[in-house]
């Protein structure tokens, strides 16, 4: 296909997943006025219309340069079109039919909700949350099979474009490398959307993977299996005590896990990330964005860790990541940000 009709169905396609994202929270609101009256969280703050213009600025930037970055061959412009679907469609009626339920332990302040049978006990306790209000938390196969479409919805299709905007530097590194075959670690890697991405960009790399989760770990070797290519290797563990020796990866990254950590988890886990990579070696951290990087986002950093439970978020919003990666060593410190995310690519000397 031509270029221009590439980005043209590019566009076309984010533009899809932006209505439908705003559509079903529209509607899944109204639907909460009607049903369950006076349960919606009242202590939100009204975002500015400008603010609103801003973001969607923000948005459309993101989309350009994630199809500026595939028609420079960084990543296959196929990535761009990269969508479970088929979970998608299976999926999208359970996530509605679960969502009374979020909104009864939203209106009862029960975060830390389990179905029988889910056993807690082998998790630190900072873990055993439901965040995002997520039925079971990270603790279940459905949780593991709603998640993505869950955090599609959340930001309006654009998940995916934020997670690709760590492999520019990630392949610029690699790319630099004398060694056949480079060694790439991703700490929470959830569903394995961002090890798939790194696959199809660096087919030649090992790749590794880690989560606290079970079910999302099963999720993520469902879809890493599915296509062709090497599978990455996942570990059932805590980013806490990473099972590998020192200085064992080229890369390290990982993608929405520090707003989830508690600060002093944060820290440790940025020190064992320093521990397992290569001197020369590059950290590469995906996250949302903080409130120095935006004051006029403010109000909606604040609106989210009470919307969507996120209990280490506010902390998380003015915490000097820098200074973190600096205490365990990192050096070089690149920051940057994209849409709702902020990037930090760190040296280990
Ligand atoms: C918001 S999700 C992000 C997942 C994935 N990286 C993505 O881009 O969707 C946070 C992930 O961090 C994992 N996690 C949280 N604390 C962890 C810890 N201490 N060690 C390992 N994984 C952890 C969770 O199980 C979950 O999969």
């Amino acid at each position: 296909m031509p270029d221009t009709l590439t980005k043209l169905a590019y566009q076309t396609f984010q533009q899809s997943k932006q209505a439908f994202g705003y559509t079903h929270k529209t509607l899944i609101n109204r639907l909460r006025e009607v049903v369950a009256p006076g349960s919606s969280n009242t202590n939100t703050v009204a975002i500015p219309p400008e603010t609103l213009a801003l973001l969607k600025q923000r948005l459309d930037a993101l989309v350009e340069t994630d199809w500026e970055e595939a028609e420079a061959g960084t990543y296959p412009t196929s990535l761009l079109f990269d969508n479970p679907w088929d979970d998608f469609f299976k999926y999208y009626p359970m996530v509605v039919l679960d969502t009374p339920s979020v909104w009864e332990r939203s209106a009862n302040k029960e975060y830390q909700k389990f179905s029988q049978g889910i056993d807690t006990t082998e998790y630190p306790s900072y873990y055993i949350q439901n965040f995002h209000h997520q039925t079971d938390g990270y603790l279940s196969e459905m949780s593991a099979n709603l998640y993505d479409l869950q955090v599609e919805l959340l930001f309006n299709g654009s998940a995916d474009a934020m997670r690709r905007r760590i492999l520019a530097p990630l392949k610029h590194h690699i790319d630099g490398l004398s060694v056949s075959t480079a060694k790439i670690l991703d700490v929470a890697c959830g569903t394995g959307r961002t090890l798939k991405m790194i696959r199809d960009t660096l087919p030649k790399t090992s790749l590794h993977g880690v989560d606290l989760s079970p079910t999302y770990l099963r999720k993520a070797n469902e879809l890493l299996t599915k296509e062709p290519g090497t599978l990455p290797q996942l570990i059932q563990t805590n980013a806490e005590k990473l099972p590998y020796l020192d200085n064992y990866f080229e890369a390290t990254v990982s993608v929405f896990l520090f707003h989830e950590l508690p600060g002093e988890v944060r820290q440790t886990v940025i020190d064992e990330c320093y521990r397992v990579t290569q001197p020369g070696g590059i950290f590469i951290i995906c996250d949302s964005i903080q409130q120095v990087d935006n004051p006029e986002f403010t109000p909606m950093m604040e609106n989210f860790p009470t919307v969507f439970h996120e209990p280490y978020y506010r902390h998380y919003s003015t915490d000097d990541m820098q200074a973190r990666l600096e205490t365990a060593g990192f050096h070089n410190i690149e920051i940057s940000n994209h849409f709702m995310s902020k990037y930090w690519v760190a040296k280990k000397a």
